[in-house]
């Protein structure tokens, strides 16, 4: 196991939180906390039923973007990670957290087409032949930072949305936690 730690942020379902927490945690490294915007967010109860501190920094009781980043820079800095993994946080961030945390993020793209919070319906209605993933590195730019890692697949006849999507968690799955050893291990 590595002596690394990383915090992982996230909005919705929480598949990917999931994900990781089953592949890595206590194995390859330490989930210290996994922080939401999101009170409903589905993801706090996988990570609580696997005793990792939740903490929700819900964006709505905050009067602007620069004050709800400062109130989670401050949560990410308590745990001095070494790494901060964004998995389906629907947030824009400015340069209050880009340009003070070491973090990655996995878009369902292959980027640079599809940035944005529509990216997995724009892809497949597209007349890409291909949809994909990315994961980047976090900057100022939505979505723009340097790319770690990209897997593409091919658009089948007779895709549907859901057909899609599926292919796209699969491959996230399995290319964020090889992503986040790769990086701590290079640390
Ligand atoms: C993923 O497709 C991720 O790429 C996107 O949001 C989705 C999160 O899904 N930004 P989950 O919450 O991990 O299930």
């Amino acid at each position: 196991m590595l002596n690394r730690k990383i915090v992982i942020l996230f909005s919705g379902e929480g598949s990917n939180l999931l994900n990781i927490i089953e592949k890595l945690h206590n194995k390859e490294l330490e989930v210290v906390a996994a922080i939401t915007n999101r009170p409903d967010a589905g993801g706090i109860a996988k990570a609580r039923a696997h005793h990792i501190p939740v903490d929700i920094i819900d964006h709505k009781k905050y009067a602007d973007r620069e004050s709800f980043d400062r109130a989670l820079l401050k949560q990410v800095r308590s745990y001095a990670p070494d790494l901060v993994v964004l998995a389906g946080f629907m947030r824009i961030l400015t340069p209050v957290i880009t340009q003070n945390i070491k973090a990655i993020n996995v878009h369902p793209s292959l980027l640079p087409l599809f940035k944005g919070g529509n990216a997995i319906r724009e892809s497949f209605e597209s007349s890409e032949p291909t949809g994909g993933i990315s994961i980047h590195w976090v900057s100022n730019e939505l979505d723009g930072g340097e790319i770690i890692a990209q897997e593409s697949f091919q658009k089948e006849a007779g895709e549907t949305l859901e057909s899609f999507t599926a292919k796209i968690r699969a491959l996230e799955h399995k290319l964020l936690p090889e992503t986040i050893v790769q990086i701590l291990k290079a640390l």
